[in-house]
């Protein structure tokens, strides 16, 4: 189909009106697509954008108010104008039904064919105005998706042997350390690590953007997960003066969950927790039974730091959500770690979300199926699928 080619879908119930509408927008750069009622024309708008949309009023069953009204529930049809063809009476009661149904204008019946071209092609100009202005920002979108994909990707291999090299100096395998060199190379560090974390958030983002980001769920024991995951943790904590303390009953059920995911989820809560509990602080890593769902185990991470803001809690999720307006804080991130962990958790079957206090701290909780529970069967399913793409 040409793309130019602008469809104005008519609507009347005399098969010869249709006749002479084609005719008249016959090498008009618009194409006329005949209905015989309301109800085709209904059908017809929910699979595909028109231009105009030129109707009779007398019809039955459905007339052509009615249809202009159903039409607003229809997302791509709800801003189509409407020009209605009609004998009927242009009386000041059927001007007022018009403009109430939300069409544009009302011409009656015989038409001159010169004035509703001429109406309808200022409508179908801004149409295709409307669709070349859409198409460049999803093209404008690819390009920045694509832009962000390959900048992350090379970014990535760099940096990693930046760090690791950073690190053999660290261990004093490349020769002795001064205590002022051990310190600077220990803010190197934590500094290449944060880099690193934001380019590994970046290319998550575009992964869920694309819907490629996996899950291969299996039988996981979550305390050994959790408690290894605090175990990486415990160096930078303590360099914080941070305490952290685990509360990992040992008769857990075993969840069907990504032991790498869930591990992501974690430290990315955890180091949230760190980061914006401010030195000296603690932090807290439960794990129980849901008590509202007993085919599910909750996980929560809480910390007294300064909480957040009641206005702000159901925002901290989205993604680039940054509460915390300290530059210092900011620049230790993108504010896409919290919106990666509920695309995680979601995907795994489970839930996530804060309680806060300000002044006080933050809890963080999220679910994950209990091995066996009905909840797993269906995570299962959908994450062979998530593994093919
Ligand atoms: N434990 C917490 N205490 C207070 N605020 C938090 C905590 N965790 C997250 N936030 C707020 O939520 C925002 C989003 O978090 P996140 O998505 O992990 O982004 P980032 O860590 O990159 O800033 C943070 O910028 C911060 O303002
Ligand atoms: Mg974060």
């Amino acid at each position: 189909m040409n793309e130019d080619i602008v469809q104005i879908l008519a609507v009347d119930d005399e098969s010869m009106n249709l006749l002479v509408l084609d005719y008249i927008f016959r090498k008009s750069g618009m194409e006329i697509v005949g209905v015989g009622s309301a109800a085709e024309a209904i059908q017809l708008l929910q699979q595909q954008e028109f231009g105009a949309v030129l109707s009779d009023v007398n019809m039955s069953p459905m007339n052509g108010f009615e249809m202009a009204h159903r039409m607003k529930g229809i997302e791509q049809a709800k801003s189509t104008p409407i020009i209605f063809l009609s004998g009927l009476r242009h009386d000041n009661e059927y001007i007022a039904k018009v403009y109430e149904c939300g069409a544009v204008d009302s011409l009656i019946k015989p038409i001159d064919g010169e004035v509703l071209r001429s109406k309808v092609s200022v409508f179908a100009d801004l149409y295709l105005q409307r669709k070349k202005f859409r198409r460049a920002i999803r093209e404008q979108l690819e390009m920045k998706d694509r832009f962000l994909s390959q900048v992350s990707h090379e970014l990535k291999t760099p940096l990693n042997s930046l760090y690791q090299f950073l690190q053999i100096v660290e261990s004093g395998m490349a020769g002795e350390l001064n205590d002022e060199q051990r310190d600077y190379l220990g803010i190197a560090i934590r500094n290449a690590a944060s880099l690193r974390e934001m380019i590994e958030d970046l290319m998550e983002v575009t992964r869920i953007d694309h819907g490629k980001l996996s899950v291969r769920t299996e039988a996981l024991n979550l305390e050994s997960c959790a408690t290894s995951c605090i175990r990486s943790m415990r160096p930078a904590a303590e360099s914080r003066r941070f305490t952290m303390n685990t509360d990992l009953p040992g008769d857990l059920p075993t969840v069907w969950a990504d032991p790498k995911r869930v591990r992501q989820v974690l430290t990315n809560l955890l180091s949230n927790a760190m980061k914006f509990g401010g030195e000296g602080k603690a932090l807290t890593l439960r794990a129980r039974i849901s008590p509202s769902e007993e085919q599910m185990v909750e996980i929560s991470v809480a910390d007294n730091g300064p909480g957040i803001a009641p206005h702000l809690v159901p925002q901290v999720f989205d993604r680039l959500c940054q509460v915390d307006q300290r530059l210092d804080i900011r620049r230790q991130g993108l504010g896409l770690g919290l919106f990666i962990c509920r695309e995680l958790v979601e995907m795994q079957g489970g839930q996530i979300w804060v309680e806060s206090q300000l002044g006080t701290g933050s809890v963080f909780t999220f679910t994950l199926p209990v091995l066996g529970g009905h909840h797993d069967r269906n995570v299962a399913d959908e994450s062979s699928t998530a593994l093919i793409v």
